[in-house]
C-alpha cells in the first residue's frame, strides 16, 4: 500500500511552466526532416515548417524552445543562417555524422517557428569559436529596434520589426564540446561575453550561463563564486545513460528487467544532482535570484539498428513514459530553483516526443506525458506526502511510485502518480486534507510490456486512456495503478 497525504492548503512555491520545454538542435532528422521540409516541400508545411508537427506541438502548450544547439552551438555562425538560401554557404556538421549543413533553417526561420508554436525562443550562442562581436550583433541583428547595421540588415532580409527574446545561453557545454575549458577560464569569458549581451530598446535578456555537466560541483562552485552575480540561469546537463559505457547504453526497446531498473534508478539520480547544486548555488545566492535551468535531460540509449551513429536517433518506449514522469516530480520538487528544463530533443533525437519518417508522423509516449502533465505548468506545487514499498531488484532498491500535486490559477487540483515498477501494481490511499472534494477523473499512460512503442505502422500502441480507478469518498482518495503506469487526476 502506498500511503499519500495531499495537503491542499500547503503551497510550496510555482511550478514554473518553463520546466516543459523542449530543446532543438541542427543534429540528425530533428530540424532537417523533422520541423523542417522546406516551402517547396509535398508534405504540407507552413513556409517551410512540417504542419502536422505545429498542430502537435501546440497542444502541447511547449512554453520555450531552446535552438541551434548543443554542441551545435558552439560551431554555429549565424550569419551563414541569414538572406537569400541560394547565398547560404554550405557547411559540414561536424560534430553530427559530417552531414552538409546548408544553413536554410536560420534565425528567422528559428523565430517563425517559435511564433506558430506559440512558445518563447530560447537561443544558444557561440562562445567556443565565436567571437564577442558576433555574440553582440545577434543580439542587435534579433532585438535592435532602430537605425543600426544589424537592423537595417535584418529589415533588408524581410523582417522590419525587432523579435522579443528573452532567453540567451552564452555557450554551451564549454567544458566539454565548446571548449574544453576549465571553470575558471569560461567564469572570465562568460563576463566578458555577456556584457556585450545587450537589453536593447526595453527588450530584457535573461542570461544563461553554461554550468555543469552531471555532478561536477567543482564548475558550480567556480561559476557561482566568480561570476555569479552577471548570471540568470545556469544550465545543468544530465542524460539518463543506463549500461555500464557509452559504447554499450544497450538498446531503446530490446531490454531486460535489469535494464528497465538500471534506467530507473540512473533518472532518480536527477533529485540528488539538483539537491546538491542547488545547495552550492544556495551559498552564493541565498535568495535564490539564479535559476537552475535543466536544458539537457533524458533518455540516451543505443541508436537504432542501420541508423547513422551520428544522428543520436532511438525509438521510444513506456520505459521513456516512465522515465519522463519521474523526471517532473523531480523537477516540481525542486521548483524554487529550478525554473526551466528542456528535454533532449524535440523530433527524431533521442527522447523525442514527436518521430517521423517522410511524411508520416507518431507521437511517442514522452509525448503523452508531457501532454498528461501540462495541467501543473505554471499551477502552485501542494505539499504532498509519499511513503511508498521500495521496488526491488537483485540487491538494489528504489521507490516503487513517485507523485506530485499542484494546484491552478482556477482552483483545480491535480495528482500526478508515477508507479515504477513494470511487474507490480501499487494500491494508493490518499488523505486529502485543507479542502473538501467529491469528485475525481483522470487519464492513464500505461502498457502491458516494458518496451511497448508506436511505430509508423501502429501509431496508437502507447496512448493516453481516460482512467476510471480512482475513488473519492470522505476526505480519501483510492486508486490502484497497474504496473508501469503514469496518471493524472483532477479532484474537483
Ligand atoms: O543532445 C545531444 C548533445 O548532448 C548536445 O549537442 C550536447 O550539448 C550534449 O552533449
Amino acid at each position: 500500500m502506498v500511503k499519500v497525504v495531499l495537503n491542499t492548503d500547503i503551497k510550496k512555491g510555482k511550478i514554473n511552466k518553463n520546466i516543459y520545454g523542449n530543446f532543438a538542435e541542427h543534429l540528425g532528422r530533428c530540424i532537417y526532416g523533422g520541423f523542417w521540409v522546406g516551402k517547396d516541400s509535398e508534405i504540407p508545411n507552413v513556409d517551410g515548417i512540417r504542419k502536422d508537427v505545429i498542430d502537435a506541438l501546440k497542444e502541447l502548450k511547449i512554453p520555450v524552445l531552446r535552438w541551434p544547439g548543443g554542441c551545435f552551438a558552439d560551431e554555429y555562425h549565424w550569419q551563414d543562417g541569414i538572406g537569400p538560401y541560394e547565398t547560404r554557404p554550405r557547411m559540414v556538421n561536424v560534430h553530427w555524422g559530417g552531414t552538409v549543413e546548408n544553413n536554410h533553417f536560420g534565425t528567422h526561420e528559428f523565430f517563425k517557428l517559435c511564433e506558430l508554436l506559440e512558445t518563447e525562443p530560447y537561443i544558444c550562442g557561440n562562445v567556443g569559436s565565436g567571437t564577442v562581436m558576433e555574440m553582440r550583433q545577434w543580439i542587435e541583428y534579433m532585438t535592435f529596434d532602430g537605425e543600426s547595421p544589424m537592423a537595417n540588415l535584418r529589415a533588408e532580409n524581410g523582417r522590419k520589426e525587432p523579435w522579443k527574446l528573452t532567453y540567451f545561453g552564452v555557450g554551451n557545454e564549454n567544458w566539454g564540446c565548446g571548449g574544453n575549458m576549465r571553470p575558471e577560464y569560461y567564469a572570465d569569458l562568460y563576463r566578458r561575453y555577456s556584457s556585450y549581451v545587450r537589453n536593447f530598446n526595453g527588450n530584457s535578456i535573461f542570461k544563461i550561463a553554461c554550468g555543469p555537466n552531471n555532478d561536477d560541483y567543482n564548475w558550480t562552485e567556480v561559476l557561482m563564486k566568480q561570476a555569479g552575480r552577471f548570471i540568470d540561469g545556469l544550465s545543468l546537463h544530465y542524460y539518463t545513460v543506463p549500461g555500464n559505457t557509452w559504447e554499450n547504453k544497450g538498446s531503446a526497446t530490446e531490454f531486460t528487467e535489469k535494464e528497465w531498473f538500471d534506467t530507473m534508478k540512473k533518472t532518480l539520480r536527477m533529485n540528488e544532482l539538483l539537491t546538491r547544486h542547488s545547495d552550492i548555488m544556495d551559498r552564493y545566492d541565498p535568495l535564490k535570484r539564479v535559476a537552475l535551468i535543466v536544458d539537457e535531460w533524458g533518455t540516451w540509449f543505443d541508436v537504432e539498428p542501420g541508423t547513422n551513429p551520428g544522428f543520436l536517433y532511438q525509438q521510444n518506449t513506456m520505459r521513456d513514459a516512465v522515465v519522463a514522469a519521474v523526471n517532473f516530480n523531480i523537477f516540481h520538487e525542486h521548483c524554487d530553483r529550478v525554473r526551466m528544463a528542456n528535454i533532449a530533443q524535440a523530433i527524431n533525437v533521442l527522447q523525442a516526443v514527436i518521430l517521423t519518417e517522410g511524411s508520416k508522423m507518431i507521437l511517442t509516449p514522452t509525448y503523452h506525458v508531457f501532454n498528461m502533465y501540462k495541467v501543473h505548468q505554471d499551477a502552485e506545487l501542494l505539499s504532498l506526502n509519499v511513503e511508498t514499498p521500495e521496488y526491488n531488484y537483485e540487491n538494489e532498491s528504489i521507490p516503487q511510485v513517485t507523485a506530485t500535486a499542484s494546484v491552478d490559477n482556477e482552483g483545480k487540483i491535480h495528482i500526478s502518480l508515477c508507479n515504477l515498477s513494470p511487474l507490480k501494481a501499487a494500491e494508493i490511499k490518499c488523505d486529502i486534507r485543507g479542502s473538501k472534494k467529491t469528485t475525481v477523473k483522470g487519464t492513464i499512460l500505461t502498457a502491458d510490456e516494458m518496451n511497448a512503442h508506436n511505430t509508423f505502422d501502429e501509431a496508437e500502441n502507447v496512448t493516453l486512456k481516460a482512467f476510471d480507478g480512482a475513488v473519492i469518498s470522505e476526505d480519501e482518495l483510492t486508486a490502484s495503478l497497474p504496473p508501469m503506469s503514469v496518471v493524472t487526476l483532477e479532484l474537483i
